[in-house]
């Protein structure tokens, strides 16, 4: 997929709106760095090297380890479906076809559930 959607400037153009989104969203802003300049290159590294580009992000970062990674922020129920929304609006807004829209957004879907480590 890394090559077929546009490669690196695609997932770094889909991170800045995906943040731009969460800039102003009142639920997620506040569990983020002031600034976002690292958290916007690193999900962007881990997209790139999980969507079958180069593996950079694991070899300044390492295993993703992405749960135990998020276990520092709460994210619960309500957390979950706004950064789903913000991921879905930089998704369908990024010039996929509906095919690669649904492929991105069932991945997005489930791994943004995995991520919850808050009772509802
Ligand atoms: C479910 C809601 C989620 C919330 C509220 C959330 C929030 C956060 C926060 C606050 C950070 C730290 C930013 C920083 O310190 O710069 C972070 C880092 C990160 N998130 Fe999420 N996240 C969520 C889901 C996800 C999902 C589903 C993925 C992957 C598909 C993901 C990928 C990442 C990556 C790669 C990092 C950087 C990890 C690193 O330090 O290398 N996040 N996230």
């Amino acid at each position: 997929m890394h090559a077929k959607v546009g490669g690196d400037p695609w997932f770094v153009a889909l991170v800045d709106r995906f943040y731009a989104t969460v800039a102003d969203d009142p639920r997620l802003r506040p569990l983020y760095p002031e600034d976002l300049t690292e958290s916007k290159a690193h999900f962007a590294g881990f997209l790139i090297q999980y969507w079958g580009g180069p593996d950079t992000y694991s070899q300044q970062r390492g295993h993703p380890r992405l749960r135990m990674r998020h276990a520092p922020f709460a994210i619960g129920q309500v957390e979950r479906d706004a950064w789903f929304e913000a991921i879905d609006g930089a998704v369908r807004s990024g010039g996929l076809s509906d095919d690669d829209i649904a492929t991105f957004l069932a991945y997005f879907d489930m791994a943004a559930t995995a991520m919850i480590n808050q009772p509802a």
